[in-house]
């Protein structure tokens, strides 16, 4: 397996699609399968629901899923490496984990208003939460891939670099 990992608005969801069909493998969404597993149609739910520990104990149950399938590329929600079982469990499955390294004032400019991202309500909040979880991405990632607004074929074909080699 090969995973993405950043911050919200880094743009893993876009380049986990488009490596996906460049490497011709299933992509996994993990906030997708989250909705799946709880039944629930997005993240404003879930955290209404059970607030964040339940979406990350969901993580965890979408990481035990994915990995019962053949390999492809998993889509992390940002705030999944927190969450210490996750992190193990994808450092366990995925041959690569690459961190999307991506600047908070570009993040923020990306990621505007959205009402699917309940922890980016509050953008002083996200701001702290960013620099908590800057460690905690390098330390996991097995390779970083700056993120600074290059097109999405220049990502792609970074992240094939870092694929490819050994
Ligand atoms: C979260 C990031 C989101 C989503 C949820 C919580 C976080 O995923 O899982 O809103 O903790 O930063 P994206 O990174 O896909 O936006």
């Amino acid at each position: 397996m090969i995973a993405l990992i950043g911050f919200m608005g880094a743009g893993k969801s876009t380049l986990a699609k488009n490596l996906g069909q460049k490497l011709n493998m299933p992509v996994y969404e993990v906030d997708q399968i989250v909705y799946e597993i709880t039944d629930l149609s997005n993240m404003q739910q879930v955290f209404d629901k059970g607030g964040e520990e339940y979406l990350r104990a969901s993580e965890l149950a979408a990481l035990e899923a994915i990995a019962k399938n053949p390999d492809g590329i998993i889509d992390c929600g940002a705030g999944l490496i927190t969450y210490e079982p996750s992190k193990d469990k994808l450092v366990e499955m995925a041959k690569k984990i690459i961190y999307l390294d991506i600047d908070f004032d570009l993040a923020r400019e990306r990621v505007g208003d959205d009402k699917n991202r309940p922890l980016f309500a509050d953008a002083s909040e996200a701001e702290e939460r960013y620099h908590m979880r800057l460690p905690l991405y390098r330390r996991v990632a097995t390779d970083v891939l700056p993120v600074h607004g290059q097109s999405i074929d220049d990502l792609v074909m970074e992240a094939m670099d870092i694929v490819y080699e050994d």
